[in-house]
């Protein structure tokens, strides 16, 4: 097998974006459009891969630089496709073999397509072998022109005859090239178009003038090369790399209630018989076991849950683990460096971060527990918080195996509550509560016998007008 390069066009602004940030930087499934071509691109183990960079190349360099064997191209200005192209060259001097062209803005392309466009064009020995599909709306894409079955040139749309405009077959905007000849050809097209832009698509008609072989891959998905060009076709690609993917998990045995509002982006794992219902968010590298029910309106990102866990409704966690059969919601966040243990129940409004809960442990009701560690089998009561700072720094709260907090307790960290202790609800800790231990710190209660039947008499001996304050329950008179 010759060498692999790999060229991906990524100069030009994107007008059609309206936008300020690059148009390959625009995320597509939670990852910029680029990075699914450069993840496309890896799959076929290139020598090289060259990103040729323009229109806010500085941000470009900046966003995806220090990759292993990526080099950048700069162009500028930007003068079309083939001028693209011609930027490669210096990078790729003495170089031999296949230069696949790939375009930044075409994220759906496969791995396995790449790999068919590279057997078709080493099978057929040729120069230039072009990715083509027969669109249902061909409307802003080149156009195969055939003579004899064989691909004769590309015509852009604004070129195009209305009968050329009828042709359904679109140039995919990717390329394996021959090295060898590419390079004086393309000098062929820049010469001609000194004033507009050059056309890579031209190079087509250049070659068959120079006897040099062009193939067609002709792939059976049009989607696969849809281009980018616009806010409504980057909501449209996404939607399509979406519907791959859920089609993917429901094939592996995952329950999707219903695809269509659903979003799981392409990393994320998930087991078999784990059901996930509408309106879910699942994001970067999530993995989730089998068995599991994610409850309509979840977002997940960058955690594990293990197996037969539950999310209830309206939760977010992020950056969390989450053990088997723990149970979660609704309405809880989950913050990263969270770990849940084995059995753990999080209720309804329940915040935790860099918070550690062991098995079997409870905090089902409206609390904070943040900087935590907290053992098996302890039960948080409802509303307790642990006041992790001090207005400068961070401090940890420990409460060990078997402990029982109160409702409504604060633990004022830095502060420790001891194996098998009790904590009185409404208490505010400052001192750490030893193993077994009752810990509990309010205000004593007294009760003031007859204190309702005195004022009501109080009230009618009294003149309204000349009663300025009214009694404060509490003080007794
Ligand atoms: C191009 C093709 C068209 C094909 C379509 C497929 C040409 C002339 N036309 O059209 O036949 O059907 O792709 O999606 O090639 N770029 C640069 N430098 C430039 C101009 C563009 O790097 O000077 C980059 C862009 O950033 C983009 C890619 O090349 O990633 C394609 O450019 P774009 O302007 O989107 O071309 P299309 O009009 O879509
Ligand atoms: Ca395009």
């Amino acid at each position: 097998m010759p060498e692999t390069h790999v060229v991906i066009l990524a100069a030009g602004q994107g007008t059609r974006m309206k936008s300020s940030l690059p148009k390959v930087l625009h995320p597509v499934a939670g990852q910029p459009m680029v990075e699914h071509v450069l993840r496309t691109a890896g799959s076929v183990s290139p020598v090289t891969i060259t990103l040729i960079v323009g229109h806010q190349a500085a941000a470009m360099r900046e966003f995806l630089g220090g990759r292993q064997g990526l080099q950048f191209a700069l162009q500028q200005p930007q003068l079309g496709t083939a001028h693209a192209l011609q930027q490669a060259e210096a990078l790729l001097a003495g170089r031999t073999g296949t230069l696949v062209l790939l375009s930044g803005d075409v994220p759906l392309l496969s791995a396995a397509t790449l790999r068919t466009l590279l057997e078709t064009h080493h099978a057929a020995g040729a120069a230039a072998t072009v990715v083509t599909a027969l669109a249902e709306r061909p409307y802003g894409y080149g156009r195969i022109i055939r003579t004899g079955g064989r691909i004769a040139r590309i015509v852009e749309e604004r070129d195009a005859s209305p009968a050329q405009r009828r042709v359904r077959e679109i140039n995919g905007g990717i390329y394996a090239f021959d090295i060898a000849p590419l390079f004086d050809a393309l000098r062929v097209i820049a010469a001609r178009n000194a004033q507009g832009e050059c056309y890579l698509t031209d190079l087509i008609a250049v070659y068959r003038r120079r006897k040099l072989p062009v193939e067609t891959l002709v792939v059976d998905d049009p989607n696969e090369i849809r281009g980018i060009n616009s806010r409504s076709e980057l909501a449209e690609v996404s939607s399509i790399m979406r519907q791959n993917k859920n089609e993917e998990l429901m094939a592996a045995g995952v329950t999707i209630v219903d695809p269509a509002s659903t979003y799981i982006d392409p990393d994320v794992e998930i087991g078999p018989d784990t059901v996930i219902h509408p309106g879910v968010v699942i994001q970067g590298h999530t993995r989730i076991g089998s068995a599991c029910e994610i409850h309509a309106y979840v977002r997940i990102a960058d955690s594990e849950l293990a197996n037969r866990v539950t999310i209830l409704n309206f939760c977010l966690i992020v950056g969390a683990r989450v053990a088997d059969e723990a149970a979660i919601g609704p309405f809880a966040h989950l913050r990263p460096t969270t770990e849940i243990g084995q059995g753990v129940k999080i209720g309804n409004f329940v915040e935790l971060k860099e918070t550690t809960l062991g098995a079997g442990s409870k905090a089902n009701h409206l609390s904070y527990l943040g900087d935590a560690t907290i053992g098996a089998h302890v039960n948080v009561g409802a509303g307790t918080i642990t006041c992790n700072y001090d207005g400068q720094k961070k401090h940890k709260t420990v409460i060990d195996d078997g402990a029982f907090i109160g409702s409504d307790t604060q633990l004022i960290a830095p502060v420790r509550i001891g194996k098998g202790a009790y904590v009185g609800a409404g208490s505010s800790i400052t001192e750490d509560v030893p193993p077994g231990a009752l810990g509990i710190a309010r205000g004593r209660q007294s009760n003031v016998e007859g204190w309702v039947e005195r004022q009501k008499s109080n009230a009618s001996n009294t003149e309204p007008r000349t009663r300025t304050r009214k009694p404060e329950p509490g003080t007794g008179n």
